[in-house]
Order: structure tokens, then sequence, then C-alpha cells
């Protein structure tokens, strides 16, 4: 099969490689830049947990073919911190409130929800089930989950405060 060159920037870094166009961005992003703390787990767009964001918004990267991410902004799991050992609100938050059990649904949580952070910075408890339903947890650890969007909301919220 024909391969094409392909660039994108992920995590801030610049990224370049030639792919076969079946090639998902899932796989790019674990495959050929050794960033595998985008898990696949239905690989068809119904679970949530490859979740990353493209030009700042949440997609299922098992959706999206590597190629179709040319000349865009890829931020994974890896790359919401601000340094190694700085996790973030939303990190912290779902460590704090127990919000994984086995873990390999968690990265697409953190993203998910560092995006609806954004985007809603004070959500209702309806938003929050909303949002937290586009992503599935084999363990059914919603309760913790639920518990660390709210923490993480709070402490965003009294950051915001503080700095205005
Ligand atoms: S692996 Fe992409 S949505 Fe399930
Ligand atoms: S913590 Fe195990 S699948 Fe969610």
């Amino acid at each position: 099969m024909n391969e094409i060159p392909v660039t994108m920037t992920v995590n801030g870094e610049d990224r370049a490689a030639t792919i076969e166009p079946r090639l998902t961005l899932a796989d790019y992003l674990r495959s050929e830049c050794g960033l595998t703390g985008t898990h696949l787990a239905c690989e068809h767009g119904a679970c949530g947990a490859c979740t990353v964001l493209v030009d700042g918004a949440a997609q299922r990267s098992c959706l999206v073919f590597a190629v179709q991410a040319q000349g865009a902004e890829i931020t994974t799991v890896e790359g919401l911190a601000e340094a190694p050992g700085e996790p973030t609100a939303v990190q912290r938050a779902f460590e704090d409130c127990y919000g994984l059990q086995c873990g390999f649904c968690t990265p697409g949580f953190v993203v998910s929800v560092t995006a609806f952070l954004r985007d809603n910075p004070e959500p209702d408890d309806r938003e929050i089930r909303e949002a937290l339903s586009g992503n599935l947890c084999r363990c059914t650890g919603y309760g913790g989950i639920y518990a660390a969007v709210r923490q993480a909301a709070a402490e965003l919220a009294e950051a915001q405060g503080g700095a205005s």
C-alpha cells in the first residue's frame, strides 16, 4: 500500500512520518510516537479510552486516520501536565477521589474531563453526568470519577477566582 507523509504537532513537538493511510491516529500515537498512554479498548468509538485533544477538541483517536490529522495540534494524556511530576488539577483529583481502579479507562477520562471543564468550568450535576457518559469504565468506578470531576471543577474555579 502506498505510504503518505504526514506532519503534526504532538504534545508540543513537531512530528513527521511516512505512514499507511489506514493507520489510525491512536495507532500512530502509540506505535510511531511511543505515547502508549492513549489506550485502545473497543476500537470503534464506543468507549472513549482513546480520547485525545485534536486542535483542542476531545476526539476518539480510534476513529481518526492519522493522515486526517495532517497539520493538527494533538495533545495526549502525556502532554496535559506542565512538567513531569506536576499533575494537573484533573489528574490530582482522580488520584484523591479514587477515580481509578485498574486505570485502563483513566487516560481517556482525564482528557475528556480536561476539555469538558475548560469549556464548562462550572458544571452542574446533570452536566457532569452527561459529560461522563461518553466514556466507559469497565471497573464501574463512576462514583470516584464523578467526585473527581467535582473536586477538579472546584479547584479550577478557586484558582480562577484567585487569579482575577
Ligand atoms: S478505543 Fe476508541 S472509543 Fe473505544
Ligand atoms: S478503572 Fe478500570 S476500566 Fe475504569
